[in-house]
């Protein structure tokens, strides 16, 4: 994991935006597992951040100069602005107007942004929820996590997710009505699976793969369905990592494993948004946010999601 000394903090003048294009004062900058990938050499769903390159990520901010027909000063936005306190919006990074002002403006990083998203689409789309089947989420409490195991409780599904400490299993708990919860760092994951879902998992909501997703292939349920989200387990890919082969979990349960990538799902996001804030309006999706301050935190906030030290979404506040 790239780790603090591995960023630079670099002044520069401020742009000016041409026409067609507008500036944004950046008010919160997103910190995401999937950083990883980005900056990593091997090959990934998207480009790699090149070495000297602005970090790549979702922020949002206010438009403080406008030469665009489309953005008025003022207008929230929402855009792949960088790790930086003022960006360049135009038809290429930006990713549309932030309408429900009614609510926090980092939500649209977090419930109502890329994990939340993530969450509903990943969940309904691939893991196919009916009432009664027991989901089972890693990384449950954070952003993704989180929202996946209350998602899946309102469509009636039992929920039991698997986190990295006691507190965030009280977390799981408290806030999030996960039925139960499992801290994989203590004791026998394997035993706590049989004991919480002797029946088997029907949908896993996959955020780690390595051995926590071993565990879980091992109690799958007939038909079950597995949702390929993260891997925020496996540390590198360059020396790609081997494991217990998964086809005679797969044949034996006629079991499904498939990818999710929320790129593919760009057209969807506004009404997706529009449902989660209508969930978050009426108290039925509950979130947490980890917030740090200043763009001086940012060199170190990859490296800390990689620590576990988040509770829900990670932000960094400018
Ligand atoms: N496919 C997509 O389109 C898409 C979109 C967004 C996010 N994602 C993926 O969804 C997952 C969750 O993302 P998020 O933004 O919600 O992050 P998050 O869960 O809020 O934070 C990352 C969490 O990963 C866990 N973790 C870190 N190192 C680990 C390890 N070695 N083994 C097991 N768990 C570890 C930690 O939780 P614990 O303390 O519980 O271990 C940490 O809090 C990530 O894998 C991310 O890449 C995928």
């Amino acid at each position: 994991v790239a780790q603090a000394e591995h960023f630079e903090i670099v002044d520069r003048p401020l742009p000016s935006p041409e026409q067609g294009e507008v500036l944004v004062r950046n008010s919160f900058l997103s910190v995401e597992p999937a950083m990883r990938g980005w900056i990593a050499d091997i090959g990934n769903y998207s480009a790699a951040v090149e070495i000297g390159a602005v970090m790549r990520s979702l922020a949002v901010g206010h438009v403080v100069e406008s030469h665009s027909p489309d953005y008025l000063v003022g207008d929230a936005l929402l855009g792949w602005f960088g790790w930086q306190q003022y960006s360049i919006g135009n038809s290429g990074n930006i990713i549309g107007r932030i309408e429900h002002s009614d609510l926090p403006l980092s939500l649209s990083l977090g419930v109502l942004g890329l994990t939340g998203v993530t969450a509903l689409l990943a969940l309904t789309k691939i893991g196919d929820p009916k009432p009664g089947d027991m989901l089972v989420v890693s990384t449950a409490a954070g952003s993704v996590g989180s929202a996946v195991g209350q998602i899946g409780r309102m469509l009636g599904c039992r929920t039991v997710g698997i986190t990295g400490s006691d507190e965030k299993v009280a977390l799981c708990r408290e806030a999030f009505g996960y039925d139960a919860a499992i801290n994989y760092r203590s004791g026998d994951l394997d035993a706590a699976l049989a004991a919480t879902c002797p029946d088997g998992v029907d949908i896993y909501f996959d955020n780690t793969a390595g051995s926590i997703s071993d565990s879980v292939l091992r109690h799958l349920a007939t038909f079950a369905r597995i949702v390929n989200c993260g891997t925020a387990s496996i540390s590198d890919w360059t020396n790609w990592p081997t494991g217990p082969r998964v086809e005679r979990h797969l044949l034996v349960k006629r079991a499904r494993m498939q990818g999710f990538v929320i790129f593919d799902h760009m057209h969807e996001w506004p009404a997706a948004v529009r449902q989660l804030a209508q969930w978050v309006r009426s108290g039925q999706l509950r979130y947490e946010e980890d917030v740090l301050e200043g763009i001086e935190a940012a060199p170190d906030a990859l490296a800390g999601l990689y620590r576990g030290e988040n509770k829900g979404k990670r932000v960094i506040r400018l």
